[in-house]
């Protein structure tokens, strides 16, 4: 991590207390509660997260140990049988939660649907049966490629309830992308719809799913299940693919949930690494179950009266964890809306929330930031004073946006917590408790209880308060990730090895720098690797440079984020042709489609520079410091002596791009 993001984070000394009224009806009331709970948790991590097992959920039978720790491989709830679909659903039919509403969405263009607990069990049964009809067996992989529609978290809680391990792509990956991850995951069978919306335009997301399994594609998916959505016209392949709408009624809706292993793979979740390929990252069932139950429970102060709003689609973990299984394990009623703020209609969600009168509304920086810009007119003219809680994720937040978001979306009067976490950690790991915890703007503040983090140098050794270092974790926590899958050896190297074990005890590497005040607050500054953080997605360089480099004419490239005001980073790639291709700007287009077709809009570089070479080392590494402050606009400064060819800078410089 370069010094300069830290030196230039001003000291920020404004201090939010919750509010009495807040406090008194909160799950956590006070500091003081936090810090007994948290203590107890340090003291002996094993008897509180059993206890907390125990309370909140059901199991089929009860484990014979709490953790068994073979670093940096663990296993919680060691012989314990659960299940996460009857925790989410079953466990609710027989309270009066029966009828209440489990799922609000709120579709493009107008629709929207309701479903009590005891519809969602139902429709979630069906599909569980049909999954087990067209042969999806315990422990098969299926792949979810869905738009945001009640069907995609029914997608999901069906595989959970017969024991197939899910894994969800995001809506946004390409057909190629989607490919890879069927492959890696050896998915048998994949569900998708005909198209979603997305921003006033058709995603044809079956298309996309005939395209990666076409020749050479994923051949080990026997068949596709498709929900009709959008209505289009679309192919369907006999023997292959089959309607959802056209045989849901045919099917019984009785499905015993079956009692998995606390440690049966739950899903996949692909995410962004340094190399090229993306991590498979595999949870498992009971310890994610308990992790994002209690982590919901207590963050988002879930409430049952409580219309909850997590604005994350269920292609990221932020969905699965807090707009799917935590909320729903809690009987929280949970909203899903399958729009976004767009040009035609900027004042969505201040109207989404209006409508359905949301108490707690759980968004991305980048949002917040695109909000500001829209301007406060949009929600000033909607009555926002359902609202209670507000929460941030997936990047840092500037003490501005925060003020923003604190002022006007919460008229000072609902707490924010801001949440630190990964896809690797399961659930939110660094975060006010809202009743208890006060908060600076910019500060994820502290651990939640059973999380032993800190700040820690490439030693292993805790830095000084205000010190910059990297963010760790000291001891195994039920929500981890448990592998990369296929692939222990990465898993190890990446997050278990990067700082080696001290004194036999293993700590977890999360690729963030961050560092503690003098009151214990955690200031995340963001990666400290070669991924990037673009409109709070997740995207690695090396990604990005290997879709460059398969086009004919690249010869190499180099891919470095651009700090950007809305999204935070944008992507600016420098290139190098072959010879007998030239520079000009229909190749930069097709580059950049390229890029989309390769993997996903999401990836489309913001900028690209032609080049005649990259600074790279005398070992033929190249810098990627140099390029980013070239791509920022800014005057190069530090050590060039490590160059192997001083001129290379030069010629950046005089912009040959
Ligand atoms: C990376 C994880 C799991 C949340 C969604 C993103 C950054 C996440 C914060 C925060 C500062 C944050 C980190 C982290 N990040 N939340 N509150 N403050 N940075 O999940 O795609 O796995 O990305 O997001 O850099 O490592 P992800």
């Amino acid at each position: 991590m370069s010094e300069s993001t830290i030196e230039s984070s001003l000291p920020e000394k404004r201090l939010f207390h919750p509010r009495a009224e807040f406090s008194q009806n909160a799950h956590i009331k006070s500091l003081e509660e936090y810090k007994s709970i948290y203590d107890r948790a340090k003291a002996d991590p094993e008897q509180f997260w059993a206890e907390l097992a125990e309370q909140e959920l059901h199991w089929f039978q009860k484990w014979d140990k709490v953790l068994d720790w073979q670093p940096p491989f663990a296993k919680w709830f060691v012989g314990g049988k659960i299940n996460i679909s009857y925790n989410c659903l079953d466990r609710h039919l027989q309270t009066w939660r029966k009828n209440k509403a489990a799922l609000i969405w709120e579709g493009e263009p107008g629709d929207s649907r309701t479903l009590t607990y005891a519809q969602l069990h139902r429709e979630v049964c069906q599909m569980a049966n049909l999954l087990k009809q067209l042969g999806v067996q315990k422990g098969d992989r299926v792949g979810i490629y869905m738009p945001m529609i009640p069907e995609a978290a029914i997608a999901m809680l069906a595989c959970a309830r017969i024991g197939a391990t899910h894994t969800v792509v995001f809506g946004g990956f390409s057909a190629e992308a989607l490919k890879d991850r069927l492959v890696d995951a050896q998915a048998r069978l994949v569900i998708t719809a005909d198209g979603g919306w997305r921003k006033d335009a058709i995603v044809p997301l079956k298309q996309q799913v005939d395209k990666a399994l076409a020749d050479g594609g994923a051949t080990s998916v026997e068949n596709v299940l498709v929900v009709r959505r959008t209505g289009q016209d679309i192919d369907m392949l006999p023997g292959r693919d089959r309607w959802w709408h056209e045989l849901q009624h045919t099917i019984s809706a009785d499905c015993a949930a079956e009692p998995m292993d606390s440690e049966d793979m739950l899903f996949i979740l692909y995410t962004s690494g340094t190399t090229g390929k993306p991590k498979g990252v595999v949870h498992t069932t009971a310890g994610y179950n308990l992790y994002s139950h209690i982590t919901t429970k207590w963050i988002f102060d879930i409430q049952d009266t409580d219309v909850y709003w997590c604005t994350a689609d269920i292609g990221w973990i932020t969905g699965h964890s807090y707009a799917v299984y935590g909320p729903l394990s809690n009987g929280a009623t949970t909203l899903m809306y399958e729009g976004a703020p767009r040009a035609s209609n900027p004042g969505c969600m201040w109207d989404v929330i209006e409508k359905h009168g949301v108490n707690i509304f759980y968004t991305a920086p980048t949002a917040i930031r695109s909000f500001i810009k829209m301007g406060d007119h949009l929600p000033k003219a909607r009555n926002l004073s359902s609202l209670r809680l507000l929460g941030t994720v997936g990047e840092p937040i500037n003490p501005e946006a925060w003020m923003w978001y604190y002022r006007v979306i919460g008229g000072e009067r609902c707490p924010i917590v801001d949440t630190w976490w990964q896809t690797e950690t399961g659930g939110i790991m660094i975060t006010p408790l809202p009743g208890a915890i006060p908060t600076k703007p910019g500060s994820a503040t502290l651990p939640f209880p059973g999380i032993i983090a800190d700040v820690v140098n490439l030693e292993g050794d805790s830095v000084e308060t205000n010190e910059g270092g990297y963010l760790a974790v000291k001891y195994p926590w039920p929500g981890m990730m448990r592998n990369v899958y296929g692939d222990p050896e990465r898993f190890r190297r990446t997050y278990w090895e990067h700082i080696p074990p001290k004194d036999g005890q293993y700590i977890y590497f999360a690729g963030d720098g961050a560092r503690r005040d003098e009151d214990g607050y955690y200031w995340v500054m963001g990666r400290v690797d070669d991924v990037m953080n673009v409109a709070g997605h997740r995207i690695g360089t090396m990604e990005i440079e290997s879709a460059l480099v398969s086009h004919q004419a690249v010869a190499e490239a180099a891919v470095v984020g651009k700090p950007d005001e809305i999204k935070g980073q944008e992507i600016v790639a420098f290139v190098t042709l072959k010879n007998s291709y030239d520079a000009s700007e229909e190749l930069k287009k097709e580059l950049k489609q390229h890029v989309v077709q390769e993997i996903g809009a999401l990836a489309r570089p913001g900028e690209i520079f032609f080049t005649d070479a990259l600074p790279k080392t005398r070992s033929g590494k190249i810098i990627r410091r140099f390029l980013r402050f070239h791509a920022a606009g800014q005057e190069l400064t530090g050590d060039t002596s490590t160059l192997e060819d001083r001129g290379v800078l030069d010629k950046l410089r005089e912009g040959e791009g």
